[in-house]
């Protein structure tokens, strides 16, 4: 989506610059993209934040991340040239010397520039402190120049329908829709751009995407991580507004929207935003048969023992908080009438994978012998996002021999075999877009907000409706038996990523 090219002078601060996702993501992103000659030639990272760093010291704890969360080291002593180039600004939000100082900061990067810079904003606080942020910068000088004044926003992008709309008439009060950046992080991984590449650059997929060919699909994002150190965020969220309302909601919408008339940002956005208006809106009363929660509790996971959810850091001992969650949605459109879309995504599951699955019909006609087909099984397209990145087309063969007997095979396209494993991060592909001005792989103001109301039911149900049974699944399983019943209902079963991968397996 992006070329190459040369990038204009670039301020970026960072709010929130001494928290957790500057060191381990935002850091490392603008390094590597440093190491691979994609930074502009002239550029300041700012960060801003309540501790009292130095310049000194703040670039000692984002080496430290580096170090610890990099994808490529400071093998070659390159980080003495880049972090020349970052800054610490202290100071508390309240404070309006924190904001003169940005405007000076501006200045006077603009006289050594020689030009006037683009100037970036990075919103890596909590949600709550977005608009008082935004506010105060709305009243410097330079942020009247549309052009070169950028906001990017860090999910969660509000709590609900009604925050996230607040959000958004707040926001372009002050800023134009084209300097709002809403990120999701999913959208920069590279093998959820490539769905769109598969989809559209090849003839061979898109005559049977649709309901003719196609039985169901399924979207599978699973963890073995429990809540971490965030159960004071987490308690507020769930895996539905975690999880379900941005990531698994744009893959979806990756897999099922039409083509894009060009890949202009805004048609592409646009195409998405018919997918979600298009979701079969859910009934509150008909929730319980189409989702499913849950949360983990106590156990073993990978040979380590595991709090229960409820035990966690900041987390209520009564915590009703889903952990877990999966729902079954329609597309009510000609390409996907009928399709059930099954998507589940949980915290301390059985492995870390994130796996969409297109299961085609089956074929209609066997003109085989009975005997032949015991191994048969119809075609199936798996596309591992991570940690496994490949594409899998399973279809069958004939197993050598005298005798006719059916077996399936997988025909693969596997990431580190053919491009040798050095996929930038997402952080990456999306901070260097920003810098572009290249809206793309961002949520528009719409598309959130859709995304909010496809939700909404499931999230008034849930909360009119305490859960009785939680916590309900062990950590290291795949969630709880309701989710198993979810789709078995319709005759279907699961596909987990060892299962995707071995063709002989008997199920589905
Ligand atoms: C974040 C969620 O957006 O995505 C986290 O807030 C989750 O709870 C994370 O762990 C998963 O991201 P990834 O890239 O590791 O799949």
């Amino acid at each position: 989506m992006k070329n190459s090219k040369p990038l204009a002078s670039t301020i970026l601060f960072i709010f929130g610059g001494s928290g957790d996702l500057n060191q381990r993501k935002l850091s490392p992103a603008l390094f590597n993209l440093f190491l691979d000659g994609l930074m502009p030639e002239n550029f300041s990272i700012v960060g801003q934040g309540r501790t009292k760093y130095t310049d000194q010291t703040f670039r000692k704890y984002l080496y430290d991340g580096i170090h610890a969360y990099s994808r490529r080291k400071d093998e070659n002593g390159d980080w003495a040239e880049f972090s020349k180039q970052i800054s610490y600004l202290p100071g508390k939000l309240d404070d309006e010397k924190v904001f003169k100082k940005i405007g000076q900061i501006v200045k006077e990067k603009t006289d050594e520039f020689g030009q006037d810079p683009i100037v970036i904003f990075y919103m890596a606080v909590a949600p709550q402190l977005v608009p008082d942020i935004a506010s105060k910068l709305k009243e410097l000088d330079f942020c009247a120049n549309t052009k070169a004044t950028r906001i990017v926003v860090e999910k969660p992008f509000g709590h609900d329908l009604k925050s996230a709309h607040e959000l958004n008439t707040l926001l372009s009060s002050m800023f134009k829709e084209e300097q709002i950046f809403r990120i999701d992080h999913y959208l920069g991984k590279e093998t959820v751009q490539n769905i769109l590449v598969m989809r559209f650059a090849n003839a061979l997929f898109e005559p049977i995407w649709n309901r003719n060919y196609i039985e169901h699909v399924q979207i599978t994002v699973a963890e073995t991580v429990g809540v971490e150190s965030r159960g004071n965020y987490y308690e507020t969220s769930g895996a539905l507004r975690d999880m379900v309302q941005n990531h698994i909601l744009q893959l979806l919408c990756m897999i099922a929207m039409e083509a894009p008339v060009s890949f202009n940002s805004n048609e592409i956005r646009n195409k998405k935003v018919d997918v979600l208006n298009a979701l079969r809106r859910i009934n509150k009363e008909d929730v319980a048969s189409v989702a499913v929660r849950g949360q983990y509790n106590s156990g073993w996971i990978q040979g380590t023992e595991v709090k229960a959810y409820r035990e966690e850091e900041k987390v209520e001992e009564q915590s009703k908080v889903e952990t877990f969650a999966a729902v079954k949605f329609f597309i009510d459109n000609w390409r996907w009438q009928g399709v059930p879309f099954y998507v589940r995504t949980g915290k301390r599951m059985h492995e870390k994978t994130s796996l969409i699955t297109i299961q085609f019909r089956p074929a209609p006609n066997y003109s085989f012998p009975e005997e032949a087909t015991h191994t048969w099984r119809p075609n199936r397209l798996t596309i591992s996002i991570q940690p496994e990145m490949d594409i899998r087309l399973r279809f069958q063969s004939k197993r050598p021999g005298p005798e006719m007997s059916l077996h399936p095979v997988d025909m693969i396209f596997n990431y580190k075999e053919e491009y040798g494993g050095a996929e930038p991060e997402a952080y990456e592909t999306l901070l260097r877009d920003v810098m572009e001005g290249d809206a793309t792989l961002f949520m528009r103001a719409d598309q959130v907000e859709a995304a909010w109301r496809v939700v909404t039911p499931i999230m008034e149900a849930w909360e009119k409706r305490e859960p009785v049974d939680f916590p309900n699944y062990q950590p290291g399983s795949w969630g709880p038996e309701d989710a198993e019943a979810l789709i078995a209902r319709d005759g279907h079963n699961w596909i987990n990523i060892n299962s995707a991968k071995d063709t002989k397996e008997q199920k589905s």
